[in-house]
């Protein structure tokens, strides 16, 4: 039974991210029902007690949803499956990267029925979910983050508020422009140390320890030395949030050298067909414009996470 202390949750998304967030949602003891487009990725959550839902529209009669799908249009169009009963929850939380404008467009949405709306778009993949270290990062009313805050923190250790409206979505965009910078320069110096003699594993394991090192270079270093891709984070996600930045960039009139540099690179990958893979095979564009056929090591290396 929903009480005020436990409300019912609806969770709307379970691709990479969703589910992994769910599933702490769920295990951590909160009555959790969840609607996926592909029913099948949302089954396993089944065995940490939540509920599957066939149609978005069973969620809308629950008091909290949560949405973690992909862009602003995807986002919309769940929406508009959420609301197209008379159903509609108190709050909706919407986690996906999109832009401010998209999230302005939501917020509108959501206060003409009276619903209120947290942006909370996160930092981290499905392992560090897993591995309970994801950061929120919230904007919109404060008693709503106030309201949210024991869900969020079932499913991450921390949660910034940031203000009103939709400056969340600026900050995580701005996290994520730096992502796209710092593996492409993480890619640039990995391989410039390789070609001149230094095994992959032992640049990456003095970079790890020294001011520079952070949890992202610690947990992108198995991929970097052992050439794992399995896919984390598309590089086409990747391109959508260095767009929304230079977006956001022309809007501010704030020059983004750096960003626009990597933004193409991240683009020259996909166009050579490396598009499946994790946006770390920037790596394997940098060898091959360096002349370097790169080799998995072979190494064991830590991944900081586990
Ligand atoms: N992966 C990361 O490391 C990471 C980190 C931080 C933030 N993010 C952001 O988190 C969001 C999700 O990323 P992800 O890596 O989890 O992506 P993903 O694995 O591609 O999952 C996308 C989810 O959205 C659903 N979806 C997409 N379009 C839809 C539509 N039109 N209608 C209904 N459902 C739709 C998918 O449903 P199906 O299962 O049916 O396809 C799936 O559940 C993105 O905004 C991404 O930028 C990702």
């Amino acid at each position: 039974m929903p009480t005020p202390t436990r409300p019912s949750v609806g969770w709307i998304g379970a691709g990479r991210m969703g589910v992994e967030m769910a599933a702490r949602l769920a295990r951590g003891g909160a009555d959790v029902l969840v609607g996926n487009r592909t029913r099948a990725k949302a089954e396993p959550l089944a065995q940490y007690g939540a509920k599957i839902a066939s149609s978005l529209s069973e969620l809308a009669g629950r008091d909290i949803v949560f949405c973690m799908v992909a862009t602003w249009k995807d986002v919309r169009q769940v929406m508009q499956a959420l609301l197209a009963g008379s159903a509609q929850p108190r709050l909706v939380i919407e986690c996906s990267s999109i832009s401010l404008e998209g999230s302005a467009e939501l917020r509108a949405l959501l206060a003409e029925r009276g619903i209120d709306y947290l942006a909370a778009p996160v930092s981290g993949n499905a392992k560090v979910i897993k591995a309970g270290k994801l950061s929120f990062v919230c904007s919109g009313p404060r008693k709503s983050f106030d309201e949210a805050l024991p869900l969020l923190k079932l499913i991450a250790p921390a949660a910034s508020y940031v203000g009103e409206g939709e400056l969340a979505r600026i900050v995580k965009i701005c996290h994520n422009v730096f992502l796209g910078v710092v593996i492409q320069s993480l890619a640039e110096i990995t391989v410039l140390a390789e070609k001149a003699g230094v095994p992959r594993h032992a640049f990456l394991e003095f970079l790890n320890q020294s001011v520079m090192g952070s949890m992202f270079t610690r947990y992108k270093t198995p991929a970097f030395v052992n050439l794992d891709f399995k896919v984390t984070f598309t590089p086409e996600l990747l391109r959508k949030d260095m767009d929304l930045g230079l977006e956001a960039a022309r809007r501010f009139e704030v020059p983004m050298p750096l960003a626009a540099a990597a933004r193409d690179l991240i683009q020259s990958m996909m166009g050579r067909g490396m598009r499946e893979e994790d946006f770390a095979r920037l790596l394997v564009q940098q060898a091959e414009a360096s002349g370097l056929r790169l080799q998995p090591e072979n190494v064991e290396v830590s991944d900081g996470l586990s």
